[in-house]
């Protein structure tokens, strides 16, 4: 839905953006976000066409358009970069989100190297080379550029089970903290959100839950919901335009945790 923020509060105006994994979820959400912050365009890139073509269309042709861009191939990053830098003339912001977890929970005596090469391929492999031309599109343009991927709240901690996952968001960590150091001399800053437990299509399939399970879930980890409520998609967002604004000018390296302070009590559901 389109929200109108008055003018004086958006905090992308004239900004081109790019969003991966923006057919669904957080990505989705923060898209919208993006716009109604005043961003000139918002390029959402995903695998899944059809969604993405529905959430460009929903948040309108003339400042959203939709390219499939499998994060995995470096050539479709390049082309999906490219395609943007030519259209609009320069990327401000990339926003690199796109993440997938393995079909099921993964301890490390079991450990099925075909799934973990998988989860590596998208989170890992597919965030560096979305940082990679993202920021050689900025450097070249000389653009002060903001980047922002999206890490979990697992990727400051061991876990019970998701040890492929657990290990492709610390992977992301890394990739923030070193592209930080290198591109600050060229005015690019580069941080993380840590998402806690938001009830996205993502968190279904990993639990394998119907929405009525989800519910119970979210309801055994913010126990204190009726203060602020489960951590929802809308949070992520608000925190993803900050870093990409210039309310965040001074912050680099940083990863920013949106958990509402629950993380602990997420990673004992994720014992099962
Ligand atoms: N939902 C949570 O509880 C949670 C918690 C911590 C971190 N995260 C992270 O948040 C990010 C967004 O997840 P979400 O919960 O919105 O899930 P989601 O499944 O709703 O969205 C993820 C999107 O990424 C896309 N995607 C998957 N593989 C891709 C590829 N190879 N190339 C391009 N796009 C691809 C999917 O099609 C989907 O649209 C992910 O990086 C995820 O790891 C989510």
């Amino acid at each position: 839905m389109t929200e109108a923020i008055p003018v004086p509060l958006q905090k992308l105006r004239g900004k081109v953006a790019i969003v991966t994994g923006a057919a669904s979820g957080i990505g989705a959400v923060t898209a919208r976000h993006f716009a109604n912050h005043g961003a000139l365009a918002v390029v959402i890139a995903d695998v899944q066409d059809g969604k993405g073509r529905e959430v460009a269309a929903s948040i309108g042709s003339n400042r959203c358009t939709y390219v499939h861009c499998d994060v995995t191939d470096e050539h479709q990053v390049k082309c999906l970069i490219d395609s943007t830098v030519k259209l609009y003339g320069r990327l401000d912001v990339m926003y690199s989100n796109a993440g997938i977890t393995p079909p099921s929970a993964q301890t490390l005596l079991e450990l099925d190297l075909s799934s973990f090469d998988k989860v590596m391929a998208v989170n890992a492999r597919g965030m560096a080379a979305s940082v990679k031309h993202a920021a050689r599109s900025m450097v070249e343009k000389g653009v002060r550029g903001s980047i922002v991927c999206t890490a979990s709240f697992v990727a400051n901690c061991g876990t019970e089970s998701l040890t492929d996952y657990t290990m492709s968001k610390h992977a992301v960590l890394g990739l923030m903290r070193s592209a930080s150091v290198q591109l600050v001399k060229h005015g690019v800053r580069v941080n993380c959100v840590s998402p806690g437990m938001v009830a996205t299509p993502l968190f279904s399939e990993t639990f394998k839950i119907g929405p009525e399970e989800v519910s119970k879930m979210m309801a055994a980890v913010y126990t204190d919901a009726e203060k602020y409520g489960p951590v929802k998609e809308r949070d992520l967002a608000d925190a993803v335009v900050f870093l990409a604004s210039e309310d965040s000018a001074l912050i680099t390296g940083q990863n920013l945790v949106v958990d509402g302070g629950h993380g602990t009590k997420a990673l004992s559901l994720l014992k099962s």
